[in-house]
């Protein structure tokens, strides 16, 4: 059983289609890339999942129950409630790019925050559990710390450890280390290649080929709003024989 599955999803904005109607599924453990050039859709793709962005077509499947919601007449989520959104979107973690942590509150307060709000978690469990996940990952001195005092990396680190909290069925990375120095990618890079080992479900949009190449099962390549190849790291980083990829992996070395 796919833990995701997205069926004939699709985005327009205005009279634009950013992503084209899209067919996925993920099953449990699994770690997809999504690669592409600027522009393909990949963003949107992911958004959608989290109903960040309202697609415009098809349905999203999470855990083999389809996500329902419904907008009102100024296009604003209204079948779920506030409630049942953010629970939804605990069960489809998403860490950003410019990480999105919570400025006036601690380490610690940004991890419990969910889980004791959305997750209905004791003040006490979700700190036990807070603690225990900062511990594994070498940030538990943190815990007291503002996000403005941690390195880039750490923040980064402390906002994929506030999605794991809330024990999501799948997680997405959206460049989750575009933003970073250059010397401050390979400790997310390798958090997050432990969250593969230890069979957590990824959906992962990312520059970083050889991530990409050594970590993902699978890889999408994306562009002008649809999946336009898709195979294992090896078929499709040794693919020679489509144009678009051999261009797109061009573009990148020039
Ligand atoms: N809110 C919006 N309104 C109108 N157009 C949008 C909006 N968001 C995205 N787009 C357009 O949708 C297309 C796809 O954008 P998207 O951000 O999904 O691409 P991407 O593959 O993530 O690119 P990048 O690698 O630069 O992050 C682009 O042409 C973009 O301009
Ligand atoms: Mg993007």
């Amino acid at each position: 059983m796919p833990v995701l599955e997205l069926v004939n999803l699709s985005k327009t904005f205005g009279t634009k289609t950013v992503v084209q109607p899209t067919n996925f599924s993920i099953q449990k453990g699994e770690v997809v890339s999504v690669i592409g050039p600027s522009g393909a859709g990949k963003s949107s793709l992911l958004r959608m999942i989290n109903l960040l962005e309202i697609p415009s077509s098809g349905q999203i499947i999470l855990d083999d129950k389809p996500v329902s919601y419904a907008l009102n007449r100024a296009h604003q989520l209204t079948f779920l409630s506030k409630f049942r959104l953010s629970k939804f979107r605990s069960k489809v973690g998403m860490v950003f790019q410019h990480f999105n942590l919570w400025e006036h509150k601690t380490v610690l307060d940004n991890i419990i925050e969910g889980p004791i709000k959305v997750n209905k978690k004791s003040k006490r469990e979700a700190t036990r559990h807070a603690e225990e996940l900062l511990a594994r990952v070498g940030l538990l001195e943190k815990k007291n710390d503002y996000p403005g005092m941690l390195s880039g990396g750490q923040q980064q680190r402390v906002a994929i450890t506030r999605a794991l909290a809330m024990e999501p069925s799948v997680l997405l990375f959206d460049e989750p280390t575009s933003s970073l120095d250059p010397e401050l990618v390979g400790e997310v890079l390798q958090m997050m290649t432990k969250l593969a080992e230890d069979g957590m479900t990824m959906i992962v949009v990312t520059h970083e080929m050889r991530f990409a190449r050594q970590v993902s099962d699978r890889v999408l390549y994306m562009e002008e709003g649809r999946i336009v190849a898709e195979g294992t790291p090896e078929v499709i980083f040794e693919s020679r024989d489509n144009p678009r990829l051999t261009r797109f992996f061009s573009s990148l070395h020039g």
